[in-house]
């Protein structure tokens, strides 16, 4: 038998934890031939909660789940830890201002960053989720030098996944017949979901679409907004759909991209597209052997270029908030 591959979940009380764990213990993060060993990280208030889910992973009897540690100190979670899945952040309540809110979460994934630094795997992988988790991204991945930089992620596949749905719909085919959408930028209200370079049945999507009032007012509200409106229908905010999106992310960073085809993610900037070097920024990607590239070349139309320079804007300003509150 193959040795278990260690996935930190921090947040594992919280509601992405619970649709997130049973996905991962099945085997769909990493394959149906690669068993997982679980380790949890929860704040103290919620270890026994956590606890109670990992006796509802027991019950599932999953034949590749080779055992659930939860903890709450982050030095021990992320010991040995090959991926990280970083779900808990501190969310924006009332009347909470941006830096307050960034300061919290500096907080959490300061010491977090240190920790993967200080004890986690050399093929260490990380994925922020919790918002703002393009920033939080960045100060772990400032706390962990030792780590190469490309190891820190965050998470915009659940806008690319939104994006592939509701393309799919307006023109009337599959998911699986549109390739290379792209998301570019913060995970906020300000992303840019692409469909200039996008394809539907090998055909570029805007050009197919041929309807500029539904891409500039209906699509990329749409999928921007898309959070807000599941909070608003639902009750609650999106979290089996965030914890999908987790799973694919994961999984294709590490399985890699069809031939033909990208992907979107969060990943520290090269200076690609103009966008700053150091900012963690979504691009197109493509993925190979667990590592990602950024897909190079693509003509940037004045249109696209105004809303990807809005989005890297907001990002650049959310560093240099961290960078003043000392947070890297
Ligand atoms: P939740 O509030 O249900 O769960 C968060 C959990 O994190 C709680 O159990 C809490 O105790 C835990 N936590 C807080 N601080 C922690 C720390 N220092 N260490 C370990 N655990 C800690 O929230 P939910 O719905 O699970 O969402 C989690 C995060 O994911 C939120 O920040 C949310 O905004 C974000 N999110 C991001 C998406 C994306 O596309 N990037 C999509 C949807 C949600």
């Amino acid at each position: 038998a193959r040795t278990p591959v260690s996935v930190t979940v921090t947040g594992a009380a919280g509601q992405i934890g619970y649709a997130l764990l049973f996905r991962i213990a099945s085997g769909q993060l990493l394959g149906a031939d690669t068993p997982v060993r679980l380790r949890l990280l929860e704040i103290p208030q919620a270890v026994k909660a956590a606890e109670g889910t990992a006796m509802e992973l027991d019950d599932c009897a999953f034949p590749l789940l080779d055992g659930v540690d939860i903890f709450d100190d982050p030095t021990q979670a992320f010991a040995g830890a090959n991926v990280a899945l970083l779900v808990g952040a501190r969310p924006r309540t009332k009347g909470m201002e941006r830096g307050d809110l960034l300061e919290a979460n500096g907080g959490i994934f300061k010491p977090q960053g240190e920790a993967i630094n200080a004890g986690a795997a050399d093929d260490i992988k990380v994925l922020v989720v919790g918002n703002p988790a393009n920033t939080n991204a960045l100060i772990a991945q400032q706390h962990a030098p030792d780590v190469p930089a490309e190891r820190f992620t965050a998470m915009t596949r659940l806008d690319h996944n939104r994006a592939l749905a509701q393309l799919a719909k307006k023109a009337g085919v599959s998911v699986s017949d549109i390739k290379k959408m792209t998301i570019w930028g913060n995970h906020s209200a300000t992303q840019y979901p692409d469909l200039f370079h996008a394809e539907i049945a090998g055909k570029n999507a805007a050009e197919t679409v041929n309807d500029q009032d539904w891409l500039e007012n209906t699509f990329i509200p749409t999928v921007a907004k898309r959070g807000a409106a599941i909070i608003e229908a639902r009750g609650a905010s999106s979290a089996a759909s965030a914890a999908s999106a987790a799973v694919d992310h994961v999984h294709t960073w590490v399985n890699g991209t069809a031939e033909g085809d990208w992907t979107s993610m969060a990943v520290v900037s090269d200076g690609s597209y103009g966008v700053p070097e150091g900012l963690i920024s979504s691009f197109p990607v493509t993925t190979k052997d667990g590592k990602w590239e950024i897909v190079q070349g693509l003509d940037i139309d004045g249109f696209s270029r105004g809303r990807i320079d809005a989005s890297v804007n907001e990002l650049a300003e959310e560093r240099d908030a961290v960078r003043k509150l000392g947070l890297i």
